[in-house]
């Protein structure tokens, strides 16, 4: 088979192994002397950062902790980041996706190369685990990697297009202009430099807003994109609030698109208002949440189930988009599935992420906990509680929890954290059943476990979703392996790490020349 049957060429960066005492060490150490480094983010603009009033960034598994500095950008912060931005883009554009591609390569080398210093602050910052650490920098390093391939082949000679003699017709992809990458606390270093890398390759300038709770990262990844040969006034980090910061980059007449992952409902609120421009019609790509279901039949194997479901459900704290929150599984194997979710559950090690043994760290802050507190009450009046892990004290800690409710039409919104609704099933009503939960209007993931072929295309055909996992876990989309991204409410495409990732942060142009 020729080599290019498989897409861009994939370079993946090594893991880490904690069960290795020199690797735990290493991990350690990088937490200790990041944690003693206290770092800052404020507004990076033309290469300066602007670090003025800042306040204290404390970490989700002890908010004792003061783990850095935030200092919010302001409205000439804005502007500025747009003037530099819009000067230096079209030469930025000009240099064609080959140009482009090695800065991103250059990029993705740098990320490997501090992958212990990012491991320990997204510990710190955002409460990961060392393992979702090391994932997370993995996946970051690929996107970089990818998207300079795509740029490489898609952003190089234009395309060639028929017609009649003496025409020649071709259509070539640009950069849109300056883009607003907009994104997620749960990912800070892997989402936030895969949106600006797309954006970056297709040919745009690029002002960043990472979440408010995870500015640290944002910003070492800001520093070293410039640190690894990005021109400085092509990439501005922009921290602060999403309703005062974010709004203010999305209202402000110098932007040409949008890339935002996060809730649902911010990505209404953009839309509204990139729609009530009176300008050019400023594109917006949006990945949002997820009600991700998981359908066992009686011929699934159940250590495999549990295995998965768990990693699905609990693991990452259950703040993944991708996360399971709706298992259904038949009435026959209810009983014995449930026994041995909860024997699973037991031996889950809820506590400090920068411990290599933790499986479930901390909800990323105090809202997030009361959010999930308040989901539990109503459940508790409602439900039947099955199982709950119990939570250490002092940070935004959580307890895996199992439950069981009658149907998917109990949940209307995303619960985000490590909830998972389990629902018994009677086979004959596998169709009602899955359409409830298509009713919900979500369509990110959706797992199936079966050995039973027609089984599979039974659900899938009745509920809609971007990312299919059959006898598999349903999180953990590998770049260029699977395209992440969903449909419905869950998201507008086009798919982060898929082949054409680029095209919808691009502009097309069609040269119609008379020889
Ligand atoms: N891409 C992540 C996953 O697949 C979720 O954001 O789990």
């Amino acid at each position: 088979l020729p080599a290019d049957i498989y897409g861009p060429s994939r370079r993946n960066p090594l893991g880490r192994d904690y069960s290795r005492l020199i690797e735990r060490e290493a991990a350690e150490r990088s937490t200790v002397l990041i944690g003693g480094e206290r770092p800052s983010a404020g507004a990076i603009v033309g290469g300066q950062m602007i670090a003025a009033h800042q306040t204290p960034v404390t970490s989700p598994s002890d908010r004792s902790r003061v783990i850095g500095y935030v200092a919010e950008a302001s409205p000439g912060d804005i502007d500025a980041a747009v003037k530099f931005a819009r000067k230096a883009q079209p030469r930025w554009n000009a240099i064609g996706g080959a140009g482009r591609a090695l800065v991103l390569r250059a990029m993705g080398n740098a990320l490997d190369a501090h992958m212990d210093m990012f491991v320990a602050l997204l510990s710190l910052e955002a409460g990961k685990t060392l393992n979702d650490g090391v994932a997370e920098v993995r996946e970051a390093v690929d996107f970089c990697r990818y998207y300079a391939d795509l740029a490489e082949r898609q952003f190089g000679t234009p395309t060639l297009l028929p017609g009649p003699v003496g025409e020649v017709n071709q259509l070539e992809l640009a950069g849109r202009g300056v883009f607003a990458c907009i994104s997620p606390w749960n990912f800070p270093l892997a989402i936030f430099t895969g949106q600006i890398a797309a954006a970056l390759a297709a040919g745009n300038a690029v002002l960043a807003k990472p979440a408010e709770q995870t500015p640290l990262v944002a910003a070492k990844a800001v520093l070293l994109f410039h640190a690894a040969g990005l021109d400085p006034d092509l990439l501005a980090l922009l921290p602060g609030d999403g309703a005062k910061v974010g709004a203010a980059i999305v209202n402000h007449p110098g932007i040409d698109g949008v890339a935002f992952t996060g809730g649902t409902e911010t990505a209404w609120a953009i839309n509204r208002s990139l729609a009530a421009r009176n300008g050019p019609i400023v594109p917006l790509i949006a990945e949002t949440g997820g009600l991700n279901g998981m359908f066992v039949d009686t011929t699934a194997l159940r250590e495999q189930v549990v295995d998965d479901v768990i990693l699905s459900a609990f693991g990452s704290a259950g703040q993944r988009c991708s996360a399971l929150r709706l298992l259904f599984v038949p009435h026959d194997s209810a009983d014995e599935m449930i026994a041995t979710l909860k024997g699973a559950m037991d031996a889950l090690v809820i506590g400090d992420p920068a411990n290599a043994t933790t499986d479930v760290g901390p909800v990323i802050d105090a809202e997030a906990r009361e959010a999930l507190v308040a989901h539990r009450e109503r459940l508790a009046r409602d439900a039947v509680v099955l199982h709950g892990c119990t939570a250490p004290e002092g940070g935004d800690f959580f307890g895996p929890l199992l439950v069981e409710i009658p149907s998917a039409d109990f949940l209307e919104r995303e619960v985000f954290g490590p909830i998972l609704h389990i629902v018994r099933y009677d086979p004959a009503d596998l169709d009602a059943v899955a359409d409830k939960l298509a009713s919900r209007g979500y369509g990110l993931t959706l797992g199936i476990h079966s050995r039973i072929e027609g089984f599979a295309e039974r659900v899938r055909a009745r509920v809609p979703a971007g990312n299919v996992y059959v006898n598999r876990s349903i999180i953990g989309a590998v770049v260029g392996v699977q395209p992440f991204g969903g449909e419905g409410l869950s998201g507008t495409g086009p798919k982060a790490g898929g082949p054409h990732s680029l095209l919808r942060y691009a502009t097309e142009r069609a040269v119609s020349v008379n020889i």
